[in-house]
């Protein structure tokens, strides 16, 4: 099934509405793979249930991020989209990476640290161990190349920390994977508190825009948009608002830091959030489009998970045989 092709691996927590930033910082470049590697897109439900779910909200946004990844441009022909949950192997690894994997590497997660912060009632197991989940996830496939945004790097770094050591141990079992994380939008910053990330779990509504929001909820939240006394439309440090709209203009656009200076000379804030608003609702426009045309078609999109979830479990298995056998586990 996958020939010669190199491989793709990356997660999406059907948890909250996808922002602007799942969208810039991963969803939307992860298209571009599709050619040249074999690529598994995930959506990761048994991460979601580190932090407590509503049961029917769970299920829901399950079948909308897989419509949302088809609707953001993943044919569904060309890639490997699949539910967690639907390939058991995804814990059964999990398992056994967690005995591979360091308390103390797991202490020094700064994810792990934020979510306990903000979660003090419900610091469960799963939430500490999430690293070694994601990384069975990416060891699973023998994957290549990760697509994540930055946030993810250190999980990133873990992962390989845990192959080597696995490695080191059993001899080659694992493809040793590198991350890939783009250059612009790497790093969509609230717009209410632009020193910190757009974040779906984030409480002020104004703070973040929705890939599915409609052209005026997205004006008005670029409206909004917090910037700074001066006037004057350029990158520059403590300009963190005004970097951010650069930021998210220029992913839009694909214009550069230079062009967006020249085209905003002389002219206000209010001119400049305003293209920002719009070149965001109109790309999105046709993405919001197909999204409700999917959410319409359920069946349909269960068709393409259990298609997803064959492929994924019978490449699955060639890692699991292999694992089992070198850990000692009786055939
Ligand atoms: N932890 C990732 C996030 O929150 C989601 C994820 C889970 C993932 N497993 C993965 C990403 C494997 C890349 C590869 O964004």
């Amino acid at each position: 099934m996958l020939g010669d092709k190199k491989i793709v691996f990356s997660g999406v927590q059907p948890s909250g509405n996808l922002t602007i930033g799942n969208y810039l910082g991963a969803i939307k470049n992860f298209s571009a793979f599709s050619d040249e590697y074999h690529c598994f897109y995930c959506v990761v439900d048994l991460h979601a249930i580190t932090l407590r779910q509503v049961p029917a909200e769970l299920r829901r946004r399950t079948y909308e991020t897989l419509a949302l990844y088809i609707a953001c441009g993943l044919d569904p022909e060309k890639n490997t989209l699949f539910v967690q949950s639907h390939v058991p192997a995804h814990a059964e690894l999990g398992w056994i990476l967690d005995c591979y994997t360091m308390f103390g590497e797991l202490s020094r997660m700064t994810q792990f640290k934020d979510k306990s912060a903000k979660n003090a009632s419900n610091i469960n197991a799963g939430l500490f161990t999430y690293p070694s989940l994601m990384a069975a996830d990416i060891l699973l496939y023998q994957t290549d190349l990760v697509p994540v945004g930055i946030d993810q790097k250190q999980h990133l770094e873990l992962t390989r920390d845990v192959a080597t050591r696995f490695n080191g141990i059993y001899g080659d079992v694992f493809t040793m994977p590198d991350g890939y994380i783009p250059q612009t939008g790497m790093k969509i910053m609230s717009l209410a508190d632009p020193t910190s990330k757009m974040s779906k779990s984030d409480p002020n509504e104004n703070a973040i825009v929705y890939i599915l929001d409609d052209k005026d909820t997205v004006l008005r939240k670029f409206r909004r948009a917090v910037t700074d006394s001066e006037t004057e439309v350029c990158r520059r440090e403590g300009k963190d608002g005004i970097n951010n709209l650069m930021t998210i203009y220029s992913c839009f656009t694909g214009k550069t830091d230079e062009e967006i200076v020249r085209e905003f000379a002389g002219r206000g804030y209010g001119d400049f959030k305003l293209a920002v608003g719009e070149a965001c609702a109109d790309q999105l426009a046709p993405v919001r489009e197909e999204f409700a045309r999917l959410m319409a078609d359920k069946a349909y999109l269960e068709d393409i998970m259990k298609k997803g979830a064959a492929e994924a479990a019978s490449c699955a298995l060639k890692t699991m045989r292999k694992v089992r056998k070198k850990i000692g586990f009786v055939n």
